[in-house]
């Protein structure tokens, strides 16, 4: 009898891939079958422990909708995403390094997560996304430059956050709509102010399959407080990152393992009176100044 069976399944996987043209795809997809195949055998995976990671990542896609990207918050608790982040920072450091004219590092990019959200209002410098929100006021301020020091102008600042409780506007049912959230555009001399809170730490989402696994993992949900930046100009490279209050709770176990020490920044507090910007506060109101440092595109 002729003998069919195989016997090395890995090996038989990875053949399948000799016709594959994408030498990107076909080196990536035979890591995958490698480390997928070596991590079942690791750990004798028993097929009833199969069956149930294929149903939690079966809920992970359920639970994902337009307002929730439970895979980004799958990647984001398991390191992947810093791990994926780590790289790019690696190779964008690298070049600048390699600039003899450059005077400053590239910003330290972290986690996106899963609140961003496109087509946020474009508002003028000195905006105030926080009026009315809960939360402490906080005024931003601070330049958008490249690696060599040189003002970026027109350079768009994609601003958000929680509020001051924590809660993100796509986390609310029903029709709250955008909030907190902002994009503003850097002066001639890139230069930028606006208004937000002062943000506050908060838990990932923890109502589905990721929320489970933490528990299940011994972790806490908690990230510390940060407000979010995306920021970009045409001919330079984009960096998506946090600003972190220096005094957050979980600045040393976020869940996300998305702190990096430049980001982190002290928030000052001043008593009411006159702001920065000359805006009379009848309350008490923070203040961080951030600098931003953009690589040339090219
Ligand atoms: C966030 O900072 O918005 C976030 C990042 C990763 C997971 C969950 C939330
Ligand atoms: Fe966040």
């Amino acid at each position: 009898m002729q003998d069919k069976q195989i016997t090395d399944v890995t090996a038989a996987v990875l053949r399948t891939l000799e016709g594959c043209t994408d030498p990107r795809y076909k080196q990536v997809m035979t890591a995958v079958v490698q480390h997928l195949h070596a991590l079942v055998k690791e750990v004798d995976l028993q097929p009833a422990e199969w069956m149930a990671a294929l149903q939690f990542l079966t809920r992970t896609g359920q639970a994902c909708t337009a307002q929730r990207q439970e895979f980004i918050l799958l990647s984001d608790t398991l390191g992947v995403s810093m791990v994926v982040v780590g790289l790019e920072q690696a190779r964008r450091s690298a070049k600048a390094l390699a600039d003899r004219e450059a005077s400053a590092m590239p910003t330290e990019a972290t986690v996106q997560g899963p609140f961003y959200w496109e087509g946020s209002p474009v508002l003028p410098l000195g905006a105030d996304i926080g009026a009315g929100m809960p939360g402490e006021p906080a005024f931003y301020s601070g330049t958008v430059s490249d690696t060599r020091g040189r003002p970026i102008a027109n350079c768009c600042l994609d601003i958000w956050s929680g509020d001051g409780e924590g809660v993100y506007d796509m986390q609310i049912e029903g029709e709250a709509g955008k909030r907190l959230r902002a994009r503003f555009h850097t002066d001639a001399a890139g230069r930028y102010h606006f208004w937000s809170i002062k943000p506050t730490f908060y838990p990932v989402p923890q109502d589905g399959p990721v929320g489970d696994m933490l528990r299940l993992m011994g972790r806490h949900p908690n990230r510390p407080g940060h407000i979010h930046a995306m920021v970009y100009a045409e001919g330079y490279v984009p960096v998506t990152t946090h600003l972190f209050p220096t005094d957050s709770p979980f600045l040393d176990s976020d869940v996300v393992f998305g702190v990096r020490n430049s980001l982190i920044v002290p928030f000052e507090k001043h008593a009411p009176g006159t702001a920065p910007d000359g805006r009379a506060m009848d309350r008490p109101y923070h203040s961080a100044r951030f600098d931003f440092h953009l690589a040339p595109a090219a």
